[in-house]
Parts: C-alpha cells; sequence; structure tokens
C-alpha cells in the first residue's frame, strides 16, 4: 500500500498528543504553501466529534484545513471519515456502526493528492492512535508515506513524549522531517531550557530540524501562525527552491 502513495507530496502532522496544536499547525502549513504559490490541500483522514452549525453537522479540524486551503475543496473531501462522537476513533465508529475502511481511506487520500501540489494531512491524536483491530495512524501514515511533522505541545512532560513520538515514528521507517513547539497555554516553566533540549535531542536522535515556536496566540488563525513557521526550514522540507 505504501508504494501506491509514494508521488504524493507535502507531509503528516501528527502531535505528541491530541489538543497540543496539530490543526492550527497544519493550517498554518497551508497557508504558508498557499502563499508560497503552491497549490496545497488539508487532509483529515479520520474526524471525530462533530457539531451542528447552521443545521449542518460540520468536523471543526475539517472547516480549519478546508478553508486554510489554497484549492476549492468540500467538506468530504477534507475528511471522509467523519464521525458524531468526540472520543477515539475507532469507538467514535462503532457507536455509528460503521468501521473506517482503510483502503477507502487510502482512494480517499489519492483523490486528494490530485486536486492539489501538496497534501498536508492532520493525523489522530497522537501517533499510534487505533483505527481498528488491526491497525492504527502510524499504519496510515505508513501507507501515505509522507515525511511526518510533530507537533509539540509545550508543557510540562513533553520532552518524554516528543522523544517518545519521535523514536515511533522512526521505528515505522518514516521520516521525521521536523517539528513544530507549539503553546496553546501559559508559557510552562523553564521554556527556553526546554526548547534547547528539544533541538538537541531531535536533531542527534533523528537529524529533525525545529520548523517553527509557536507562542500562546491571541487569535492563533492559520496568518498569524504561519508568521511564527521558519521560511528556510520550511522551503527545506517541501523542496521549494
Ligand atoms: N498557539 C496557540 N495559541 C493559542 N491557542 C492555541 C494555539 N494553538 C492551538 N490553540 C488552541 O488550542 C486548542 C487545541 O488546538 P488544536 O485544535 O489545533 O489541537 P489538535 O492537536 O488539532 O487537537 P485534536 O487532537 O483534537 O485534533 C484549540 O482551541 C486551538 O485554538
Ligand atoms: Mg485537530
Amino acid at each position: 500500500m505504501k508504494a501506491a502513495l509514494t508521488a504524493l507530496r507535502g507531509c503528516f502532522v501528527t502531535g505528541t498528543d491530541t489538543e497540543v496544536g496539530k490543526t492550527c499547525v497544519s493550517a498554518g502549513l497551508l497557508h504558508w504553501l498557499g502563499r508560497a504559490g503552491c497549490r496545497a490541500a488539508g487532509f483529515k483522514p479520520v474526524a471525530a466529534g462533530r457539531v451542528v452549525v447552521d443545521g449542518r453537522r460540520i468536523n471543526e479540524d475539517v472547516v480549519a484545513l478546508r478553508d486554510a486551503s489554497s484549492v476549492r475543496l468540500s467538506d468530504a473531501e477534507v475528511g471522509p471519515f467523519q464521525f458524531d462522537a468526540a472520543c477515539a476513533p475507532h469507538i467514535a465508529a462503532a457507536l455509528e456502526a460503521r468501521v473506517i475502511d482503510r483502503a477507502a481511506l487510502l482512494d480517499a487520500a489519492r483523490a486528494q493528492g490530485a486536486r492539489a501540489e501538496f497534501l498536508v494531512v492532520e493525523g489522530v491524536g497522537g501517533f499510534c492512535v487505533p483505527l481498528g483491530p488491526d491497525w492504527d495512524s502510524a499504519d496510515l501514515a505508513c501507507d501515505l508515506g509522507l515525511p511526518v511533522v510533530l507537533v509539540v505541545g509545550l508543557r510540562l512532560g513533553c520532552l518524554n513524549h516528543a522523544l517518545l513520538s519521535a523514536d515511533a515514528i522512526s521505528a515505522r521507517g518514516l521520516r521525521l522531517a521536523g517539528w513544530v513547539a507549539n503553546s496553546t497555554g501559559p508559557a510552562m516553566q523553564h521554556v527556553n531550557e526546554n526548547l534547547a533540549t528539544l533541538r538537541h535531542e531531535l536533531e542527534r536522535r533523528h537529524q529533525a530540524p525545529c520548523l517553527g515556536v509557536v507562542p500562546r496566540l491571541a487569535t492563533p488563525d492559520p496568518t498569524v501562525l504561519a508568521s511564527h513557521l521558519d521560511d528556510t526550514a520550511l522551503r527545506a522540507l517541501f523542496e521549494l527552491r
């Protein structure tokens, strides 16, 4: 399955945990690519948690990625598997007597990849979230074969979570292409020392550069977020001149 999607360009965005800023960073990356003149599409393969807005059930991650994309997309194209319950995806699927079909998901990814030059894929929760009885989100990342970007939520415990996630990414044969530090709350204590340790260890163990340090923002919209990303590092990641 991996070989089928090796033509895709872009990245797979995972995180040290749920709620660390994967959607905000993915939207920032989409905005950055659009500003660089690239046609970029967001993709949220599995989205759990929908709310009703104007009589329509929507998933906020799907809408955010759709809106930040530089090609016109429908919600169903960005988020082919959406479930109502905000819980672990295989449980949300079971509550609706559905399954997350791996082959159908890859077909959807392939179709989405054909709509743009670059695909920014937001993973589900952390790196190893079960998607069914015999596969998980790490398998999905392998199927897509994209370089992985790790969003590190800057909070106590993030060093361990970041290094464990990075090891898991490498153990699956994927390339950790870089990481983004993101603050969703008040600045953690000793933030600069923690950032220095992340830089040192992720470079030493995985040759993974820092792609940006994002402070807590009053409005974490894609334009503002993209201004905290490192242009040089992103040009290298996406192989842009
Ligand atoms: N830099 C930031 N400054 C302020 N708020 C932020 C920042 N980054 C993220 N947030 C907020 O933190 C919350 C979680 O962010 P986000 O939805 O991007 O996380 P996530 O990792 O995608 O979560 P999930 O696992 O549910 O998909 C959101 O309310 C978002 O607006
Ligand atoms: Mg999200």
